[in-house]
């Protein structure tokens, strides 16, 4: 049987690498029935709503979104798609893998990164309770729960156990925040105990920033809270090429959206030279996430392939390819 999915293009560039990314999938031969839903800057703004009913009635029926980027409209105080999404289907858990791509030129490309991050998604300082004291005087709560951080140690763990993870490092600054990053820590602490077969360590934030710079290839799973989560995927995405080539997958207990982590390109958009790879491999963790683990590994060994032959690579990444060029390259190497 199909699998639904629900397919959320998005705009500027979202459309085209939501093209390329279908067609490599279609290329595996997994049988999808897609649902498209349309959301742009445009629609948004006309419905009022960072997230119309038909995008979330559509997410909540298939369980399962791939996400292109969409256009944040600047007036109106309009909230991130993303944010919004999040909060409401309780996509508790921002995963990131980031790994070196064979061939692909970056400051590390002597360096075998292989690891995968575990963010929170749902509050620390992002559960968006902001006040002023008093004049000129503001207020930003940091909301640390036992539910959320068991729930998100428990993911990283089970996720690690699953898929032959070594090694899971949590990463806090509970020498100063004391109560809330303590919290944390206490409940990483509690889970690691239940998993005697993964090694376990701490690391404070600013330490861990400085390691992952020097020492990228030692860290294996990293679990944080969501503000040390957002920033330190970016530093590690950048590790291995920029957010252009890793993948992102927001999980919750019933829903799971797969999504590039870049924004939609207004300056590229409608040129035909994105490139896919973010989304391409949002959709090989996506295949995983639905079972199709032998399709997840050849469409990864087939985008593995392109990087390394190099012929085909789009501009952004030193390469003359058109997203066109780039994925027939891609699913050339699928066979
Ligand atoms: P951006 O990621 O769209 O662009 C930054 C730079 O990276 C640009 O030079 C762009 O050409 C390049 N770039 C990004 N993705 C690329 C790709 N796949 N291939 C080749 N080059 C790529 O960030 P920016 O300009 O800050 O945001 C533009 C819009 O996107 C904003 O409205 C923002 O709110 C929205 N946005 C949406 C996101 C989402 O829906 N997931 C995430 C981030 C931003």
């Amino acid at each position: 049987m199909a699998h639904k999915i629900t397919l959320i293009p998005g705009d500027g560039i979202g459309p085209e690498v939501a093209d390329a990314t279908v067609r490599a999938l279609e290329a595996t031969g997994v049988a999808i029935e897609w649902e498209l839903a349309e959301l742009s800057a445009s629609i948004i703004e006309k419905a009022g709503t960072s997230l119309p009913p038909h995008v979330l009635e559509s997410l909540e029926k298939t369980g399962v979104g791939l996400k292109g980027p969409v256009t944040t409209p600047i007036a109106g105080g309009f909230k991130s798609v993303n944010v919004a999404i999040r909060k409401q289907l309780d996509l508790f858990a921002n995963v990131r893998p980031v790994f070196t791509l064979p061939g692909l030129k970056t400051r590390f490309q002597d360096v075998n990164i292989n690891m995968v991050i575990f963010r929170e998604n749902t509050e620390d300082l992002y559960s968006g309770l902001e006040h002023e004291v008093v004049k000129d005087v503001v207020e930003s709560l940091k909301i640390i729960t036992r539910y959320a951080s068991t729930r998100i140690a428990k993911y990283a763990f089970a996720y690690s156990q699953k898929n032959g993870r070594r090694k899971v490092t949590a990463i806090h600054k509970a020498n100063i925040m004391k109560l809330s990053d303590g919290l944390f820590i206490r409940c990483c602490r509690e889970v690691a105990a239940e998993y005697p077969d993964i090694d376990y360590n701490e690391m404070i934030v600013d330490n861990a920033s400085m390691q992952l710079v020097m020492r990228p290839e030692t860290f294996d799973v990293l679990l944080l809270p969501n503000l040390y989560g957002d920033i330190v995927s970016d530093l590690a995405a950048g590790l291995v090429g920029g957010l252009g080539v890793v993948p992102g997958a927001n999980m919750g207990e019933k829903q799971a959206v797969f999504e590039a982590v870049h924004g939609s390109a207004p300056d590229i958009a409608g040129k035909g030279v994105a490139n896919p790879t973010a989304l391409m491999s949002s959709a090989i963790l996506m295949l995983r996430h639905l079972g199709e683990s032998a399709a997840a590994d050849r469409l990864q060994a087939a985008l593995a392939k392109t990087f390394r032959d190099g012929a085909h690579l789009t501009r952004d990444l030193g390469g003359k390819a058109s997203t066109r060029e780039f994925t027939d390259a891609v699913i050339g190497n699928l066979a």
